[in-house]
């Protein structure tokens, strides 16, 4: 069972991230002024800062913040400061190179970025223990503190560490879990290619291969190791800021980066989870914008799901304000008149009870001169400005849905082991990433509200008895623990569904030797018999439903019915195997399972929810068409329905019960057209 998460807001709220060493301490308190007139009434502060804090060994220096922090009380503003371990000083690793992260062919990475050091250094954990012990004692006493950041964007810039220091804690890692290297060679097949270690000397962290390849189990180790070393980290540090935190202030940290389990990090090192979010790094992707049903800057609702399944009720420490770039790399336009509202009411309606917008000004200096903040470097009001005015008069009207949970009755199931082997195996990546984003287009297209949720051994079939249904795509790795919470689940009324290539590998990425869908075939009551890719010479992969074609994607499994009470709905319809079960439901006690030989694409996936009697659970209240997106909050007393137009032009919503516009309080029904990238929130009594 998930711990229950330490820190909730009891309103909404706004702030912004702010650098006072990077202006002139006459800017200050204006600054600070113009945030407040803006309703920012909270700044993050110190996270790159330690050269300043520490600018030699030993040698602590608080006098910038001491005076910015003063003017902060002064101002009646709060602060949230931030451990400034992201940014080592240059002292540090020119004396201990040790702390360096390093290339896979073991070339250090050097002062002059950020986020350049090793997690596992012992020096390193010392030089940051010291440090954020410091600034706690110092700082967290002040009135003005709300609360604290553990470094920034863990696993950001890299999420590959090949240091010395990685593979001396790598291998201790390995000793704790397998004892012997004779446990260890069996569990990373090392039988294959005379891979097989006789000494614990031999074991590294992954070096450089030929094409880039990894034993797929060490890989799978490596990942788990990697996360490990990242909560260790964060941990090192929660413990310390716990001593001194006032009661009521809050441990968070910020971003959602690989490697790295988000939802033990939580719960055991944090009192609340931030996310970072810049919608329009969806330019960035490679895909074509222009694609008819391409989600774009919507995308990013996908993340705020994973998030929310992180934290229920998160903050976002970083939204998006302007331009993104960096001198080096990324490039995604501004925000358009009314983007910045609407990606701030994305992150709100997807359970964020906190915003920070990412920054108060453009830096005139370093790397992000192109990454912009609210103002320019010149300083003067503008039209975002103008809109972050806007937002929080938005805010404002809507504080009470703080703390309301999102809406959903469909759930995306996701673990981190089957995660983690998508990183060696890379067709299990394709599966995964095609499925998912299917599910999720279909989802948003028919404004069918989802949300993502963790399986683990521990996880109890009541956590996830509050959906319908579960969309648990490609399970490759299934445990007997996990198998029995999804059979209850089942059991209890749940509709669970399962696509190709589901109970392929034990946990450790190896393959079962029974056949697929190993431990789930006694819930499916199916067999795999043939198991395919799809080549680019292939027919298309097509299932026949209702004498309907459906694609099938990019792999295709045969299945064949093991059990008189296992109904086939839809065959394959092209190849060798046209004729053969493809899709398969079983009834078992309250719920049911239904078994997919193929990946999932949007139109299948719109068809299961249809179904189901799953689709579109708010089309008695609002109509809407497909370029906008849905989203539901609610508590014991009120309902909240977020409407978020991501298009260029104008489009029409009906309300077909009468709804009170949130921002005027007026009555509204029927129909109303919604300008290109506007957002309304309408709210409902419950009776
Ligand atoms: C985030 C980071 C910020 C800033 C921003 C723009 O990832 O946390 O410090 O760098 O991106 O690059």
């Amino acid at each position: 069972m998930r711990a229950k998460q330490h820190h909730m807001w009891n309103a909404l709220s706004l702030g912004v991230c702010y650098y006072p060493e990077q202006w002139d301490r006459s800017m200050w308190r204006n600054d600070l002024q113009r945030m407040k007139g803006a309703g920012l009434f909270t700044v993050r502060v110190g996270e790159f800062a330690w050269a300043l804090l520490e600018p030699k060994e030993g040698l602590f220096d608080f006098s910038l913040f001491d005076a910015f922090l003063d003017l902060a009380e002064e101002e009646g503003m709060q602060v949230i400061f931030g451990t400034p371990t992201a940014a080592p000083p240059a002292w540090l690793t020119e004396k201990y190179p040790e702390t360096l992260n390093c290339r896979i062919d073991g070339t250090p990475y050097r002062h002059g970025m950020r986020r350049h050091y090793n997690y596992n250094a012992p020096v390193y954990r010392e030089k940051c223990s010291i440090i954020t012990e410091r600034i706690a004692a110092h700082f967290a006493r002040r009135p003005c503190i709300v609360g604290w950041q553990i470094d920034n964007e863990l696993n950001c810039e890299t999420d590959e560490f090949y240091s010395e220091a990685d593979t001396a804690a790598f291998r201790t890692f390995l000793r704790k879990k397998y004892g012997t290297l004779e446990r260890l060679n069996a569990a990373w097949g090392t039988v294959v290619w005379s891979q097989a270690y006789a000494d614990w000397k031999e074991v590294h962290v992954p070096r450089l291969t030929i094409h880039h390849t990894v034993n797929p189990h060490e890989m799978l180790d490596y990942c788990r190791f990697v996360s490990e070393s990242c909560i260790s980290f964060c941990g090192l540090q929660a413990d310390i800021l716990r001593k001194y935190l006032k009661p009521g202030d809050f441990i968070t940290t910020n971003g959602l980066f690989g490697r790295l389990d988000n939802h033990r990090l939580t719960d055991e090192t944090l009192d609340v989870f931030a996310y970072d979010s810049y919608p329009n790094f969806a330019f960035l992707l490679g895909k074509d914008p222009n694609r008819p049903g391409e989600l774009n800057d919507r995308r990013w609702s996908f993340h705020l799901t994973e998030v929310r399944s992180v934290c229920s009720h998160f903050a976002v420490m970083e939204q998006q304000t302007g331009a993104n770039g960096w001198n080096t790399r990324m490039e995604a336009p501004a925000p358009k008149p009314c983007q910045l509202m609407l990606w701030t009411m994305q992150s709100v309606a997807h359970g964020a009870d906190y915003v920070s917008f990412f920054r108060w000004r453009t830096a005139a200096v370093g790397t992000e001169i192109h990454w912009q903040g609210i103002l320019d470097p010149d300083n003067r009001d503008n039209r975002k400005l103008a809109e972050v005015a806007q937002v929080r008069d938005r805010t404002m009207k809507i504080r009470r849905a703080a703390g309301a949970d999102y809406s959903a009755a469909v759930g995306l199931l996701r673990d981190y082991d089957n995660l983690w082997d998508t990183e060696a195996d890379v067709r299990h990546r394709r599966l995964a990433e095609a499925s998912e984003a299917a599910i999720f287009e279909a989802c948003q297209l028919s404004h069918t509200p989802l949300d993502m949720t963790d399986l683990r051994d521990v996880t109890e079939d009541c956590e996830l008895s509050r959906y319908r249904a579960l969309f648990y795509p490609h399970p490759l790795i299934l445990t007997e623990a996990r198998a029995k919470v999804l059979r209850a689940y089942v059991e209890e009324g749940g509709a669970l569904i399962i696509g190709a290539l589901a109970g392929q590998k034990d946990l450790q990425g190896r393959c079962v030797t029974v056949p697929m869908p190993g431990l789930l075939a006694g819930l499916t009551g199916t067999s795999v018999s043939e198991s395919t890719f799809i080549g680019p010479a292939d027919e298309t992969s097509r299932v026949i439903w209702n004498e309907r074609p459906f694609p099938s994607g990019i792999w295709n499994d045969v299945l064949k019915a093991e059990t008189p009470d296992t109904r086939i709905l839809a065959t394959h319809a092209g190849d060798y195997y046209a004729g053969e079960p493809a899709l398969t439901e079983r009834r078992i006690g309250k719920g049911r399972v239904i078994h997919f030989g193929g990946t999932f694409e949007p139109e299948l996936t719109d068809a299961l929810l249809e179904h189901l009697g799953l689709r579109d659970p708010f089309g008695e209240v609002i109509g809407l068409p497909g370029i906008c997106e849905l989203a539901v909050r609610e508590n014991a007393k009120e309902r909240w329905y977020f409407v978020l137009n991501y298009g260029r032009q104008p489009a029409e919503i009906v309300l077909l019960r009468p709804l009170t516009d949130a921002d005027d309080d007026a009555e509204v029904s029927g129909v109303m057209k919604l300008q290109p990238f506007e957002t309304k929130v309408f709210r409902e009594s419950k009776a």
